[in-house]
């Protein structure tokens, strides 16, 4: 099974759909807040014109259930992505019927065209055929660019695909299986892969799928609490998972049993509250206080985290260390990304909550890769086959 990108695709004069995903958050003003996944889909947008494509651009914002919802219209985004771009973005109300069809048929060679949430029909969901028979005939080359939407099998990536001649993957996409695979498939050694975030539950399956194939796994944030549970630690009021202490104690015998280094926090930093005024102290990963809670790593888990990293030549991270979002236990979160920053290897970040972190200290450019998939990059990580990305696949 080979997919096709779109420099190896003609597209001269040719209605080109590029599914994107321009699910950008946006601020109460109704601005984007960060348009990361905007400028991520560039290169591809840009090749397209270049060749002369009429260039349809289809995405979803947010989760509108198959509503109008006027806060999760992509109206917005058309005129950033005109600026980002240099040249005039056309925008349709709808990206079925006549308004849709009307705005296609108007397209020259070399423009580009955004159509409106792809969600606004309940259809898209649901990966109805009809729906994506529509979207095929509004176009004669479907190129995906969607990465962070290809772990959902919906019309627009899935359905669709039953009706269009021609397919390939965009750069964006292209890129996002390579640095997986790199990471993953035929990484440099030592691997190391380092897990935070609040819940193991959510990580559990890319923790069991990961472990076979790394050196090392670091493991912090408030799963690293269930951890200390399954030592038999006391955890005092920290955030932790009951249910999932078993399955804790089943990773920690795993990692041993296929000598994988697993590393742990050795100190974290408590507070009586997540609030940024509550009074913090520093101790020991078994003496966490009655009443306290664990809200970040501490200055002797950053030593060994990054000792632990200092020789990996590969090293994926998702999810952070700690409450990053409230500044008394971001310290943690920012000195794994430093370490990531400072390193050899080769870094492959994925997750939401991590690139925030990134970007708000600035070192997303230091990263030799960050997904823009959240859900899509987890589900790879767990191993699995992703509906979007297999639908591109030709034989
Ligand atoms: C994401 O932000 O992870 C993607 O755009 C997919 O969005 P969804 O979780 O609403 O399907």
């Amino acid at each position: 099974m080979k997919i096709r990108t779109i420099d190896q695709m003609d597209l001269s004069g040719k209605r080109t759909l590029i599914r994107v995903d321009f699910n950008v958050p946006m601020d109460k003003a109704g601005n984007i807040a960060d348009d990361t996944r905007v400028q991520a889909a560039l290169p591809t947008i840009r090749l397209a014109v270049e060749k002369g494509a009429k260039t349809i651009l289809l995405s979803h914002m947010g989760r509108p259930k198959g509503k109008r919802v006027p806060g999760m219209s992509l109206a917005p985004v058309a005129p950033r992505l005109a600026s980002l771009l240099g040249k005039p973005v056309a925008f349709a109300g709808d990206c079925v019927g006549e308004e849709a069809a009307g705005a296609v048929a108007a397209l020259r060679p070399g423009d580009v065209l955004l159509l409106e949430n792809v969600r606004y029909h309940a259809e898209e969901e649901k990966n109805d055929e009809g729906f994506g028979a529509r979207l095929a005939a509004l176009c004669d080359v479907y190129v995906n660019d969607a990465f962070a939407t290809a772990h959902r099998g919906h019309a627009s990536n899935v359905a669709i695909l039953r009706f269009v001649k021609e397919r390939a993957a965009g750069l964006l996409m292209r890129n996002e299986i390579a640095y997986f695979e790199k990471a993953l498939v035929s990484p440099a050694r030592p691997l190391a892969a380092i897990f935070g975030g609040a819940k193991i539950s959510g990580k559990i399956e890319a923790i069991n799928n990961v472990l076979p194939k790394v050196d090392k796994i670091l493991i912090g944030g408030a799963m690293a609490n269930t951890f200390f549970a399954a030592q038999g630690y006391g955890i005092g009021k920290s955030l932790y998972e009951a249910e999932m202490v078993k399955t804790a104690g089943e990773v920690l015998a795993g990692a041993a049993s296929r000598k994988v280094r697993l590393y742990l926090p050795v100190d974290v930093v408590v507070a009586d509250r997540l609030e940024a005024s509550a009074p913090t102290k520093t101790v020991t990963a078994q003496e966490i206080p009655e009443g306290a809670m664990a809200l970040d790593i501490g200055p002797g888990s950053v030593m060994l985290f990054r000792e632990a990293i200092q020789d990996a030549k590969t090293i994926v991270w998702n999810g952070p260390m700690g409450a990053f979002e409230t500044p008394p236990f971001a310290a943690g979160t920012h000195a794994v990304m430093r370490a990531l920053a400072e390193s050899a290897a080769v870094t492959i970040v994925g997750g939401g909550d991590t690139d925030t972190a990134l970007h708000k200290a600035g070192l997303f450019s230091r990263m030799s890769y960050v997904s823009t998939g959240g859900g899509a990059f987890l589900e790879l990580l767990e191993g699995k086959r992703l509906p979007g990305i297999a639908a591109l696949e030709e034989d």
